[in-house]
């Protein structure tokens, strides 16, 4: 009896050296932790539970039938983060390259069909060679399986995605299905062509670093959410993203209250907006001192930097948090900063997170550039993403709201529930100086001093129109409150709409401006 215990003791040693102590080895060598070790840092002390530990490819091509190792290049299971199930995957890289098989496939189709069923998030840590190129398309059809799930597993429970090596080809699309991607600065990548193929179709010279690295994916393309310095750091900023979200579409996230008093005033609010109009001030010292604690996890930060989105608790309730940022292009919305904001009001809307908007925004982006690239469908995404979201809907005006931009910022056009505008909010169809040359062209030109004229009209179109108190008068805003009280309000606000029911007409699916 002993020895068949021991011997099963024997087998999950051998399983958990993977493809050995040398490729271990050198896995530690490129400064990465072991698709296991990875595992242990995530997951919550001896909560973790390995399925599938013996699996092994069917392969027998290219002499893979003398080649097995337990497992298959992926370590598979379930366990808790702070006390909360989820479901794995752990890419072995000393496992033929960490690459996808047939079986290895199944395996990650096997936990994702689990977290759907009893409804708790999934994280897939990536570091992979791509298809396991002995297997041609059963590896590609393993893929296809797993995309499948990662689509109509949308919505349903958050999926999260960690690059912690490569990730090539095909293969980058599973994580793009996810709702989180967060990378390794300097050991993990994700292109779909790698740069010899890039050299030779368009004689472009690109490091892989450069084409898909942490960097290039957290500030220019916007593919990734998240640029964390070693898998160490990444592994436990996870955990502080998994802590704000639900397990489910079915169930609000967990509260959290560190006792930060609700009706807390912060003076200093009063004093954020410049006197001068043009000038800016950052949007996330208002963040940081209107929510619990000021911790604010930002999502997106080194991408379209002129609208910020994020993660944060008021009263212990997770919200999600989207704003203007009058430091970069004044605030404007872009292309860049319409689709980052659409998809995360629309992941909050999926799993039950308030949406609390902060509005200092004087309008879209002019330009060709824009206009080239399609500003209109992109803008139109955060539209549509405000106008459907359910969830409740707490929006501050702060100074400029203008033009089509302040009907698009969670406006209550669009049903949002609580609008509240700061004394100093400019609500109008667009800034004073604009206004004035259009409706007072004729009197410009028509003075001696049109400069002077410009002036004196502009001055007056601002003291009579751009303030909160005509659209409060229309009902539009539904208080002018003093910007100390804003932490007081928003929480009112929430508490007050906690619980709203609201169904949309029935649909297959809606047809976002894509
Ligand atoms: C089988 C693979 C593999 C793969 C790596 N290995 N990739 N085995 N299938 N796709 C094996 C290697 O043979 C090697 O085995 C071990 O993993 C480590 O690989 P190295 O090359 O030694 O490591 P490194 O120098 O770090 O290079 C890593 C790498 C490179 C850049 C990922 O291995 C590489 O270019 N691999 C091929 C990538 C590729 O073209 N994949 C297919 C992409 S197409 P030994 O035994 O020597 O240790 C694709 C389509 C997906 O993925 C489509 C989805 C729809």
């Amino acid at each position: 009896m002993w020895e068949i215990i021991a011997k099963l003791d024997q087998l999950r040693d051998e399983a958990c050296l993977g493809g050995g102590q040398h490729r271990i080895d050198a896995q530690h060598r490129r400064g990465k932790l072991t698709a296991r070790e990875r595992l242990e840092a995530l997951m919550d002390p001896d909560s973790f539970e390995e399925l599938d530990t013996f699996v092994e490819h069917q392969c027998t091509d290219f002499g893979m039938d003398k080649t097995h190792v337990a497992g298959d290049g992926v370590v598979t299971g379930y366990g808790t983060i702070y006390g909360r199930r989820v479901f794995v995957f752990s890419q072995d890289f000393t496992v033929f390259g960490g690459s996808l098989s047939e079986t290895n496939a199944r395996k990650i189709c096997k936990i994702m069909d689990m977290a759907v069923k009893v409804g708790a998030p999934i994280i897939g840590i990536n570091d992979s060679g791509g298809a396991r190129i002995q297997e041609g398309v059963a590896s590609l059809a393993g893929y296809a399986e797993v995309f499948q799930r990662n689509v109509l597993t949308s919505g349903v429970v958050p999926q999260i995605s960690a690059i912690m090596g490569p990730c090539a080809g095909g293969a980058v699309y599973s994580p793009a299905l996810t709702d989180f991607i967060a990378m390794v600065k300097g050991s993990s990548y994700m292109f779909l062509t790698g740069p010899d193929v890039v050299k030779t179709v368009t004689h472009e010279e690109v490091t892989a670093e450069q084409l898909g690295g942490a960097v290039t994916h957290t500030t220019r393309s916007g593919v990734a959410d998240f640029a964390f310095s070693n898998d160490l750091v990444l592994l436990k900023q996870l955990r502080r993203l998994f802590s704000f979200l639900p397990s489910s579409n079915r169930e609000p996230p967990p509260r959290i209250d560190i006792g930060d008093d609700p009706k807390r005033h912060d003076l200093s609010l009063d004093y954020l907006i410049p006197n001068d109009p043009q000038r800016p001030y950052d949007m996330k010292e208002l963040i940081d001192k209107v929510v619990d604690g000021g911790d604010f996890l930002e999502i997106q930060a080194g991408y379209a930097k002129n609208i910020l989105i994020g993660l944060a608790r008021m009263e212990g309730y997770t919200v999600g948090i989207v704003a203007n940022q009058p430091m970069v292009l004044a605030g404007c919305l872009d292309i860049a900063s319409s689709v980052k904001a659409a998809r995360f009001v629309r992941f909050c809307d999926c799993f039950n997170i308030p949406l609390v908007t902060f509005v200092d925004v004087p309008g879209f982006l002019p330009g060709m550039q824009q206009e080239l690239g399609g500003i209109i469908k992109h803008g139109a995404k955060l539209l549509f993403a405000f106008a459907e979201a359910t969830v409740p809907k707490v929006t501050v005006i702060t100074r400029k709201a203008y033009g089509g931009a302040y009907d698009v910022m969670s406006s209550k056009h669009l049903r949002g529930d609580l609008n509240y505008a700061w004394p100093h909010a400019e609500i109008a169809v667009m800034g004073p100086k604009g206004a004035a040359e259009i409706i007072f062209r004729n009197e410009i030109r028509d003075s001696e001093d049109p400069a002077a004229k410009l002036q004196q009209v502009t001055e007056a179109y601002a003291a009579n129109f751009a303030n909160p108190f005509i659209a409060a008068r229309k009902g539009f805003i539904d208080d002018v409150i003093m910007p100390h009280d804003t932490r007081r309000r928003i929480i009112g606000g929430l508490r007050t709409m906690a619980g709203k029911k609201m169904e949309l007409p029935w649909k297959k699916h809606d047809n976002l401006p894509l």
